[in-house]
């Protein structure tokens, strides 16, 4: 009897311990010894791009979309106006060009644009056009999202990306933005952080519509790859020539602890609903059990937004009030509350690299109110991208987040990501050292 139960435990055993060294070797996790390594070695072609990047209800001011909706129904902190950015624009784009920026990334607000379904706005449309107009005359390349988190109350009402019935009006707004701007705007991400939209909004339920639903979630991650697939062919169909991708957030899950296989399985299991699901939707035109024909191959180039990475266990928390995120030993903890892993970038760049399309970073920055963390987080960051290059890896461009302090959606304006610090009494801007810092890498 008691030769069975030590047979069968060993063998569970060497099981555990199987798996776990199969996930070990598979899935490394490294973490450098920053002081060994001459950050200021980096080095750019000068082909090499460099911008910031917004989103329209983060900044532009007065918006009435899904999201001014949930933040008043919710209680949150108001964007109210914002950055006052649609009043100052041509203020705001004159910081891009001392930055001695090449490009920028910023999105379109649906809202403005058909604030009720089939009727539009034509002279919000020529202030957009006006805004490309500018940015070209300045010799920044525009680079335009046409959903970043945000979209119109009456399409809300109808069930938004839940219901696929629903994707004929997104992809008609894509098209009309499509015809107006193209002629001078070459590069567009459909859609911002699909994973990101998707699970805050209907797993976590911290986004609109706030709802706290699996089989909800599903459903909007896979009609928001039809939308993304459709939109794509929609698009290149018009313009041949046009460049059309996503923004992609690929963060990491890693095991809190690397030899426990209970947080080996859940780390996998968050990475592939997270990162791979998605991958294999563009990849394959498959997503989870749903044959999506249409996202197959649907890049053009690949949006990369990379913040950090996650530490899971089986105790995982169920909304980001909960969150307290778990760190390494050595690892600084942003004023986010997650880790600042610089070294996750490059697996982040590994992660996208087998789509075979252009990588463009679309977003990388940090929260961080007094400035102190910013300039490291930026040369550690701009360091694994130049390495990454010298690798072969095809990256066109480095986007920070963002140009300057803005609404942090369900953080509200405590969470200051700007390389220009915003006095929202004054609307003044005030340029970190970290910008000055940035705009002397660029330089160079
Ligand atoms: C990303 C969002 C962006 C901004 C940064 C901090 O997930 O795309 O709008 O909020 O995080």
């Amino acid at each position: 009897m008691w030769l069975w139960v030590i047979s069968i435990l060993s063998a569970l055993l060497a099981l555990n311990l199987g798996l776990v060294l199969f996930f070990r070797n598979r899935h490394p996790e490294p973490h450098y010894n920053w002081d060994d390594i001459d950050l200021d070695s980096m080095s750019f072609s000068n082909k090499f791009l460099w911008g910031t990047a917004t989103a329209a209800h983060q900044v532009e001011g007065n918006l009435s979309n899904n999201w001014s909706d949930f933040e008043e129904k919710k209680g949150l902190e108001k964007s109210g106006s914002a950055c006052d950015y649609w009043n100052r624009w041509k203020d705001d784009f004159q910081m891009l060009s001392d930055l001695g920026l090449s490009s920028y990334r910023f999105s379109i607000e649906w809202s403005r644009l058909e604030p009720e379904e089939g009727e539009w706005n034509s002279e919000a449309m020529d202030e957009y056009s006006a805004m490309i107009d500018n940015l070209i005359e300045r010799d920044i390349r525009p680079v335009v999202t046409l959903h970043h988190f945000s979209h119109p109350i009456w399409w809300e009402q109808k069930g938004g990306f839940t219901n696929q019935n629903n994707i004929p009006s997104f992809v008609n707004y894509c098209s009309r933005v499509f015809e107006a701007l193209s002629d001078r705007v070459e590069v567009w991400c459909t859609i911002n952080e699909p994973t990101v939209f998707s699970t805050m909004g209907y797993t976590l339920g911290q986004f609109p519509p706030g709802k706290r639903s699996i089989r909800l979630t599903m459903k909007v991650m896979k009609n928001l790859m039809r939308a993304h697939g459709t939109v794509y062919h929609l698009l290149k169909e018009k313009r041949p020539s046009a460049r059309i991708g996503v923004a992609k957030n690929v963060t990491l899950f890693d095991p809190l602890n690397r030899w426990s296989p209970i947080d080996w399985i859940v780390a996998r299991i968050l990475d592939y609903l997270w990162n791979g699901a998605w991958r294999k939707g563009i990849m394959k035109g498959k997503m989870l059990g749903a044959k999506i024909p249409q996202a197959k191959n649907s890049v053009d180039f690949i949006g990369l937004n990379y913040y950090t990475h996650f530490l899971t266990g089986l105790f995982m928390p169920t909304s980001t009030e909960e969150l307290e995120f778990a760190k390494r030993k050595h690892e600084i903890t942003t004023e986010f509350g997650y880790p600042m892993y610089a070294e996750g970038f490059q697996r982040a760049i590994e992660f996208v690299s087998p789509l075979s399309v252009p990588i463009e970073i679309t977003e990388n920055g940090v929260a961080d109110s007094d400035d102190s963390l910013r300039p490291l987080h930026l040369k550690r960051h701009l360091w694994i991208v130049s390495q990454a290059i010298k690798n072969g890896y095809d990256i066109q461009s480095y986007h920070h987040w963002s140009l300057m302090d803005n609404f942090e959606w369900a953080e509200g304006y405590k969470m200051r990501f700007g390389l220009y610090e915003v006095d929202f009494q004054t609307q003044e801007r005030t340029l970190r050292s970290s910008g000055e810092l940035f705009s002397s890498i660029i330089a160079h």
